[in-house]
C-alpha cells in the first residue's frame, strides 16, 4: 500500500518550494533589518499554556487544539500559534529582564483541528514577530511596518491593512455591558446567545446574513475608549499616514485570540476567496500575567505563509525556479567519476554551487541533467581528458567549449561565474 500526506496538511515541494522561502526570507529580512532577533521555541507546550494565554472561549481553544496525553501523563498541546509560547520563552529566560522591548521573530508550523479548505490547513505555517515590554504605540506602528514591508518585498500590490483597537481594562468591561445590553435585545439563536455571555465581541464577527444584519447598528467599541486608548490609537494611525502605509479602520475587527488589547490589525487579500486573511496581530497587555509572569505590555503579528504563496501565485509574481547549481560535471568513465567528485567537492568548498550526474549516466543522460541544474557551465571529463590533466569546459547557453588544465579548473570557473 502506499501513503499520502494526512488531512489538511500542506506540503512544498520543488519548484514551489522556493516561493515559500521567499515569503520567510521577505518577512525575515525586514524583522532582521528593524532590529528583531531570531528565538526557536518548542512545537508542543503544557496545554494549559494556550488554555490560559489564547483563551478558554475562542474556538481555538475549545475546537482546534491537537491534544494528547504524552507517555508521562502531561498534557501537551502542538501549538496552535506563537504568542503565547514566545511569551513563555522571554519570561523563562528572563528576557524581560534586560533592555525592553525585547524584540524577537520566529517562523515554523502551527495545528489546528479546522476543516480544511483551500488556505485553511490543519498544519500551517506562520511568520511571527513579537515586541514585549513596550507600550509605546511607535513599536505598534512598527510591528504593522515591518509586515507590511514584508508583502511589498513580494512585490505584493493588492494586500489591505485593516486597523482597530480593542480597548483596555479600564475602557472595555463597560463597552462589553453596553455591546451585551445591545445584544440581548436581538433574535438569536441559542448558541450565539450564548456566546453574548461569555465573548460578545465575538458576535460582532458573525458571518451569518440573519445575525449581521441585526448588529449593524451594534455600539462600536471606537465611542467607548478611555482618554488614554483613544490617544493611543490616534498616536498609531498618525505614524502609519508618516510612513505612507495606507489602512482602513473596521471598528468591527474581532480577532479569534482572547489576549488582544488596544491595537488590532489584520491583513487582507482580495483575490483569495474565503480564507482572505493572510496576517493578523495586535497589542496583548495582559497575557504576560494570564500566564503568571509580571505585568509586561506587547504587540506583535503572525503573517500565513500558506496563504502568502497564494497570493503570490494569484498576482503572478511567482519566481521561477533559481537554477539549482552553477557547474554540472559530467563524467565519462568511473575514473572520471572519482575524479569529478573531488572536483565538485573543491568548487563547493571555493563557494562555487556544483553538481554532478550520478549512476554512470552517459553523455546523453549527463548532459541532460546538466541542462535541467540549471547550471551556467559542464565540466566533461573523459579517461581521455585525465590522461591529458585537462576538461572540457562548455559554456552551456552558447555552447562554446574550451580545455582548461584540471588544476585551473576551480579559479578558471570562478572567475569566468563573477564576470
Ligand atoms: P491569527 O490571526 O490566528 O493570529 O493567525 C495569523 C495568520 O495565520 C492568519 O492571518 C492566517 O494567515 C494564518 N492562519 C491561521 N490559521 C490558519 C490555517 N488554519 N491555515 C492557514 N493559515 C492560517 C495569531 O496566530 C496570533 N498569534 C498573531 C499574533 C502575534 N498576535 C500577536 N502576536
Amino acid at each position: 500500500m502506499s501513503f499520502q500526506a494526512p488531512k489538511g496538511v500542506q506540503e512544498y515541494v520543488p519548484p514551489q518550494s522556493a516561493t515559500f522561502l521567499a515569503v520567510r526570507a521577505a518577512f525575515s529580512g525586514a524583522a532582521a533589518n528593524a532590529g528583531y532577533s531570531y528565538i526557536e521555541v518548542p512545537v508542543f507546550e503544557d496545554t494549559q499554556l494556550f488554555a490560559r494565554g489564547v483563551g478558554a472561549s475562542t474556538d481555538v481553544v475549545t475546537k482546534e487544539m491537537y491534544t494528547f496525553s504524552d507517555k508521562g501523563g502531561r498534557s501537551i498541546t502542538l501549538r496552535p500559534e506563537f504568542t503565547a509560547g514566545v511569551m513563555r520563552s522571554a519570561l523563562e529566560h528572563g528576557l524581560h529582564q534586560g533592555q525592553l522591548p525585547v524584540k524577537l521573530w520566529t517562523t515554523g508550523p502551527a495545528f489546528r483541528y479546522e476543516s480544511p479548505q483551500s488556505g485553511r490547513y490543519r498544519q500551517f505555517y506562520q511568520f511571527n514577530l513579537e515586541a514585549i515590554g513596550t507600550e509605546d504605540p511607535a513599536v505598534d506602528a512598527e510591528t504593522i511596518a515591518v509586515a507590511w514591508t514584508g508583502y511589498q518585498a513580494l512585490g505584493l500590490t493588492q494586500v489591505r491593512l485593516k486597523l482597530n483597537t480593542l480597548g483596555c481594562k479600564q475602557c472595555r468591561p463597560a463597552y462589553r455591558a453596553a455591546l451585551q445590553d445591545f445584544l440581548r435585545g436581538l433574535d438569536l439563536d441559542e448558541a450565539t446567545r450564548a456566546r453574548v455571555e461569555i465573548n460578545p465581541l465575538r458576535v460582532l464577527d458573525d458571518k451569518r446574513p440573519e445575525v449581521r444584519a441585526q448588529v449593524e447598528d451594534a455600539p462600536l467599541i471606537t465611542d467607548h475608549l478611555c482618554a488614554s486608548c483613544k490617544a493611543h490609537h490616534d498616536r498609531v494611525r498618525s505614524l502609519l499616514e508618516d510612513l505612507g502605509v495606507p489602512w482602513e479602520d473596521v471598528p468591527r475587527l474581532v480577532r479569534g485570540l482572547d489576549y488582544y488589547t488596544r491595537t488590532t490589525y489584520e491583513f487582507d487579500h482580495p483575490l483569495l476567496g474565503a480564507q482572505s486573511g493572510i496576517g493578523g496581530g495586535g497589542r496583548y497587555d495582559g497575557l504576560s500575567e494570564d500566564i503568571g509572569g509580571p505585568p509586561l505590555p506587547g504587540i506583535g503579528f503572525a503573517v500565513g505563509v500558506d496563504r502568502i504563496i497564494l497570493a503570490v501565485e494569484a498576482e503572478n509574481l511567482a519566481q521561477e525556479a533559481p537554477p539549482r547549481v552553477a557547474v554540472f560535471g559530467v563524467p565519462l568513465g568511473e575514473e572520471a567519476a572519482r575524479r569529478l567528485f573531488r572536483l565538485v567537492h573543491e568548487l563547493r568548498a571555493a563557494g562555487v554551487p556544483a553538481d554532478m550526474a550520478f549512476d554512470g549516466k552517459g553523455l546523453k543522460g549527463a548532459m541532460k541533467g546538466a541542462d535541467r541544474s540549471g547550471a551556467a557551465y559542464a565540466v566533461i571529463l573523459g579517461d581521455r581528458d585525465i590522461a591529458a590533466g585537462a576538461a572540457q569546459v562548455k559554456h552551456l547557453a552558447s555552447g562554446g567549449q574550451t580545455a582548461v588544465p584540471l588544476a585551473e579548473i576551480v579559479t578558471t570557473l570562478k572567475e569566468r561565474l563573477t564576470k
